[in-house]
């Protein structure tokens, strides 16, 4: 069997949303108090933005971050996270039963997004909070009248408006497990109203309304809200303690997506587009602080997504890893410095050797049928044909550089043949993501075990590229 990949760079196939690489930051557990925001520790700005947190987000130049939830968000109403922090109500989260301080609120979150320079994008209550409250937070938000929120963010110090232009109209309110979860009927009808009357305020912003696995559902509310939202959110969590069983998956999420991009085509006379708004491995933990310990075997997953969602970006142009830090965390913080988990470092490798425009790529590899069971309820699934290897290329926005990322799944190494167009000897620059093996992991005390590797090598119009067993490469050439 052969293993093989074959690029055209002059054959320039779209671009790719940057906002693929987002993230998300929950008040659950420590994402947010002990995590990107901590007041009174030495690792801290005056802002309470621990030091160590931010550059490592600006590492993995985060292009969009979704907040305050998730769950949370359910039972969450945003003006007691407003205003002098000493006057501002503690109160109880229901989703995480814990008690959230709102010392982090909207104006706090605004700050964080422009010192990273990542979109805001606020996600509504729709559980205890109504439509009223929805529009006010749009109001003080993004108003630039003399009305009473817009004067109140104002007096409070930021007289320019927010502009927040993505708008997440609730959480998983088709769950049980949602502070006041709704039916479909219910939800379509008020999700409607919300996109509706909101968008009469702001006509520039974009809304998400939820989606799911229930096609009903979908159906439901793309009937009732496609001919005015700009998105419909799908959530995925995979995983198990099996390596393959995790790595295929990426394979289940693109079959998902597939289905509710057909949906929307059956049902809806725009073209609504995707939001995995939410996505990760999640298997090991279910406590309500969610540190799962990432290992290789999951930033591998990742690498997988990141190609996957490069090449159907026109599709689903927005994305946010569940979450950034500490819960579902890429980034794990503790009171005396931080390390980053392998699923950050799938990021690291994916956003910093990627170009803007994704080219012709064909890939040969073997093929793998497998049953599992994945995410901590253990949800059984069945794929077939699941490629060994799978890659993508794209080119700098200048078609100056060209960028070929590949995911040998296997677990032994691989020796592929690259062809790539009108090539010539060349000197390029290789990047690799790998570890020891598939259950490793990174430690405060040993940070690297897990980690990017560089060297050049010689390119051709045809070579040889050696794999390393479980491993994310990416090759960077200068064209010229
Ligand atoms: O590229 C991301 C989004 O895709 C843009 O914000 C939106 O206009 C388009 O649909
Ligand atoms: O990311 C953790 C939780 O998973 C989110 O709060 C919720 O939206 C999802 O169920
Ligand atoms: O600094 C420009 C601001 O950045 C825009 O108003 C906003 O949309 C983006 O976050
Ligand atoms: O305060 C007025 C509102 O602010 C406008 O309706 C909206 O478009 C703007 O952002
Ligand atoms: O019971 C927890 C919930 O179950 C999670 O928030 C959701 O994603 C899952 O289906």
């Amino acid at each position: 069997m052969t293993f093989s990949i074959h690029v055209n760079p002059k054959k320039i196939l779209k671009q790719v949303s940057k906002y693929i690489y987002g993230h998300f930051t929950e008040h659950l557990g420590r994402c947010v108090y002990g995590g990107l925001y901590e007041e009174d520790s030495p690792l801290s700005d005056e802002r309470g933005f621990r030091k160590d947190v931010l550059s490592a987000i600006k590492k993995i130049r985060v292009p969009v971050l979704r907040w305050p939830g998730g769950n949370f968000v359910s039972n969450y109403h945003w003006q007691d996270g407003i205003g002098p922090k000493d006057q501002r109500p503690a109160r109880f989260d229901l989703a995480w039963q814990q008690e959230e301080s709102n010392r982090f609120g909207t104006d706090e979150f605004i700050e964080y997004c422009r010192e990273i320079g990542a979109e805001p994008y606020i996600c509504l209550n729709m559980g205890t909070g109504n439509l009223d409250e929805a529009l006010h937070w749009l109001e003080y938000c993004n108003g630039n009248g003399n009305t009473y929120f817009a004067k109140l963010r104002r007096n409070y110090g930021h007289p320019e408006p927010y502009h927040v232009k993505f708008w997440g109209i609730g959480n998983e309110m088709y769950g049980e497990w949602q502070v006041g979860h709704m039916t479909a009927e219910e939800y379509a009808k008020n999700a409607r109203e919300y996109v509706k009357w909101m968008k009469v305020f702001d006509p520039s912003i974009e809304t998400v309304v939820i989606g799911c696995d229930d096609a009903d559902w979908n159906v439901k509310i793309l009937k009732a809200t496609g001919d005015i939202t700009d998105y419909i959110s799908y959530h995925f969590y995979t995983g198990s303690e099996d390596y393959y069983e995790t790595v295929s998956t990426v394979y289940l999420l693109k079959e998902r997506l597939i289905g509710v991009k057909k949906l929307i085509d059956m049902v809806c006379k725009r073209n609504v587009k995707i939001v995995l708004d939410e996505w990760n491995v999640w298997h090991r933990v279910m406590d309500n602080k969610l540190e799962e310990p990432y290992t290789l075997k999951d930033g591998i997953f990742a690498c997988g997504v990141l190609i996957l969602l490069q090449k159907m970006s026109d599709i689903v142009p927005i994305a946010n890893l569940a979450q950034l830090v500490n819960a579902l965390g890429a980034i794990h913080t503790e009171k005396n410095g931080l390390y980053l988990t392998p699923v950050y470092k799938a990021f690291e490798l994916i956003v910093n050797h990627s170009g803007e425009k994704l080219v012709e790529t064909n890939i040969e590899t073997e093929r793998y049928d497998i049953d599992g069971k994945m995410f901590f309820n253990k949800t059984p699934f069945s794929l077939s044909e699941v490629p060994y290897i799978d890659g993508a290329a794209t080119i700098s926005q200048d078609g100056k550089k060209l960028y070929i990322s590949t995911v040998n799944y296997k677990k032994e190494e691989l020796m592929i043949n690259v062809r790539i167009e009108g090539m010539g000897k060349k000197i390029g620059t290789l990047y690799v993501l790998t570890g020891p093996d598939v259950n490793a992991q990174n430690t405060l005390a040993k940070p690297n075990v897990v980690d990017i590797t560089s060297r050049s090598i010689n390119v051709d119009t045809e070579f040889k590229l050696k794999l390393d067993a479980s491993s994310c490469t990416t090759l960077e050439i200068q064209l010229e």
